[in-house]
């Protein structure tokens, strides 16, 4: 199930929702001009939202779609997967990110993560490498970039694509290097509760003409190069299709918010880290707690704040522990339950988990606490008193 029942939680006085996304009235004008002009589908404001965001991320091209799946999608169409073919995804993300390989008929082949920053470990994913491999998927997990480096090496070793799921990536960076400008092609998501919103979209994100080329036209019925122009004064109601395509384009309504969220995308990440850091010092204090780390290389984009349990020294598991926390108002959330224990993966594959000791360890005791640039101090206290509490009434 999509994060949506989970993720944003109820909407009741006194409680702390999951996520909140951060709209005011610019983003509400850049909206409603929109609406009012008569233009409500792609054409200029998606046209700019793609100028802006490839200029912000520092990549030649970008293609806003209908959401980051669509752009895992044709990332993967892009660089060529065909039946039978194997991308590499780590187990533990979302599953869109290997629903999209199945598309194709192709393989994903799950592997684990590493142990602080639970992003793809680079010696699993060299070691699942076979003949058929033909691309690899780099999670930037709750907006902590994966290990490029070593991921960049071994892709170009083998011939492979090196793909980043951005989806919780803006706008972090690693050693300097902006968030989906590292790998062949990137995938950004701006789900209602992503670090900029366009209430469902994605952007795709590239500096290989090629392959921008191809998602452009396969994002659109396969209809050849412009075709989105004939809904212009400056194009003509003849088309030409070149393949099967999709119907992933961005409309001009989500674009126009996402102009207006881009603009403040910083604003909103220094908030988001100021809470992090508010956090990680209250929590550092508690030995039955672990903080998430920052590699000095990493500028995290404080998606996600992933807390970890050390359930050895509590008597509730994680599951009661998020309970105990919605009694008090706040709403915590898992990201992610391993993909390899979902029914279809496992009767599919049959994966055991002893295959994924990192990713089954860490699942039992990860929670994802509020962080979003709209919660007050007040807010932020209250959750730390919350965690707090709960860990103290469960010291084993
Ligand atoms: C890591 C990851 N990748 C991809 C996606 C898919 O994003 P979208 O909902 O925009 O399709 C998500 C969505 O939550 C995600 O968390």
């Amino acid at each position: 199930m999509h994060e949506i029942t989970t993720a944003l939680g109820p909407d009741r006085p006194g409680e702390i929702p999951f996520a909140r996304p951060d709209i005011d009235e610019d983003d509400i004008s850049a909206v409603v001009n929109v609406i009012r002009s008569g233009w409500i589908t792609t054409g200029p404001e998606t046209r700019e939202f793609e100028r802006s965001f490839a200029g912000r991320v520092g990549a030649k091209h970008a293609i806003a779609l209908s959401s980051a799946t669509a752009a895992l999608h044709l990332a993967l169409d892009a660089v060529g997967l065909r039946a039978g073919d194997e991308v590499i995804v780590p187990t533990f993300t979302f599953t869109a990110c290997a629903e999209v390989v199945r598309y194709f008929d192709a393989t994903p082949v799950l592997v684990d993560v590493e142990p602080d920053t639970l992003c793809v470990d680079p010696a699993a994913a060299r070691a699942a490498v076979t003949a058929r491999t033909r691309a690899l998927m780099a999670v930037h997990l709750g907006g902590h970039l994966a290990d490029m480096d070593p991921l960049t090496k071994i892709a170009d070793a083998h011939g492979l694509s090196l793909i980043e799921d951005a989806a919780h990536g803006l706008p972090g960076s690693y050693k300097g290097r902006a968030v989906g400008t590292i790998g062949r092609l990137a995938a950004f998501s701006f789900y209602a509760t992503k670090t900029i919103t366009t209430g469902e979209g994605g952007m795709l994100v590239t500096d290989d003409a090629e392959c921008a080329e191809r998602a452009r036209i396969m994002s659109l019925h396969g209809m050849s190069k412009d075709a989105w122009k004939r809904y212009t004064g400056s194009g003509t109601w003849r088309y030409d299709v070149v393949a099967p395509g999709f119907k992933y384009n961005m409309t001009d309504i989500q674009a126009a918010l996402g102009l207006s969220q881009l603009a403040k995308c910083d604003r909103m990440w220094q908030r988001r880290a100021v809470i992090a850091v508010r956090y990680s010092r209250a929590f550092g204090e508690i030995s039955e707690l672990e903080v998430p780390v920052t590699r000095p290389e990493v500028v995290h984009s404080w998606h996600l704040y992933v807390l970890r349990l050390h359930l050895h020294r509590l008597d509730v598991d994680r599951d009661a522990f998020i309970e105990e926390l919605r009694a008090l108002g706040i709403h915590a959330s898992v990201h992610f339950i391993p993909i390899h224990t979902f029914t279809y993966y496992r009767e599919t594959y049959g994966y055991p988990d002893s295959a994924f000791p990192v990713a089954c360890a860490e699942f039992q005791r990860v929670l994802s606490l509020p962080i979003y640039s709209g919660m007050t101090d007040i807010e932020v206290d209250r959750v730390i008193e919350a965690v707090s509490g709960v860990v103290s009434g469960h010291r084993a």
